[in-house]
């Protein structure tokens, strides 16, 4: 998969070297390409921003290099279209589900607003001739869009194939599609099986699979219920078994 990432703040970008996704770079499964925006300026400033129309506080993306720079890494006669991306938090929320639906993408181009965000005639324009989706992390707000970036890109980058040693680790997740859908996972353990007098739950010592995945699916649901109770409502119905009711 093929990403380029659009900013005025390249350094941002140090941690794609790392772990995970840096391990994935360097087997050759992400090809990361970070441009500053910056070059695409014109004056001895190297301006990116301008006071907003209508007054107000902050100041708003200058749209002209914005427009050269997305020309420049996604050529409008070219004859592949990337999937662009645009964090902001009046987009639309991001989910598992989208990241897996990114991670079948070949090519994505994200583009880091900062202060009150991007002139929208940018994102207007590239719809003309690519998808766009403008994307929320959460009802909250960061100072730009690099790090909702470095988010998004880990999220999606864990799901290619051969990134994540163990594939089945992607299906146990939460929010993973399937039974478990709608779901958080619940608590887990490794060894010593006490540890300051806290033992690990004897089910999961007792090597019966079914009991297991039963108090694994308990445990996710009473998890739920009190993390996160808008997502039981949202749960198919035809996921639930009997079970279930006990909880
Ligand atoms: N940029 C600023 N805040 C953001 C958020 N909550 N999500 C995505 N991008 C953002």
């Amino acid at each position: 998969m093929r990403l380029d990432i659009v900013t005025i703040f390249p350094d941002y970008f140090a941690p794609l070297d790392v772990s995970l996704l840096g391990k994935a770079r360097r087997a050759g499964l992400l090809d990361v390409h970070v441009h500053d925006l910056r070059e695409w300026t014109h004056d001895r400033h190297r301006t990116v921003d301008d006071t907003p129309y209508g007054g107000g506080p902050g100041m708003v993306m200058k749209p002209e290099p914005w427009g050269e720079a997305l020309d420049t890494v996604a050529p409008p006669d070219a004859p592949r279209t990337p999937r662009l991306l645009v964090p902001t938090p009046s987009g639309r929320p991001f989910t598992q589900a989208m990241a897996a639906e990114l991670a079948a993408e070949e090519w994505l181009v994200f583009a880091c607003g900062r202060y009150e965000g991007i002139d929208t005639r940018v994102v207007e324009d590239a719809r003309t001739r690519m998808r766009v989706d403008e994307v929320s992390l959460g009802d909250f707000v960061l100072a730009g869009g690099e790090v909702a970036v470095l988010v998004i890109v880990e999220a999606v980058g864990r799901l290619l194939p051969g990134v994540l040693g163990n594939a089945d680790s992607v299906a146990d997740d939460s929010f993973a599609p399937g039974a478990m859908e709608s779901l958080i996972e619940g608590p887990v353990y490794t060894k010593p099986p006490m540890w300051r007098e806290r033992a690990v739950p004897d089910v999961l010592l007792s090597g019966n699979h079914g009991a297991i995945a039963r108090w694994r699916r308990d445990e996710a649901l009473r998890r739920t219920a009190r993390n996160r109770p808008e997502l039981l409502v949202r749960l198919d119905p035809a996921l639930l078994d009997k079970h279930d009711r006990r909880v």
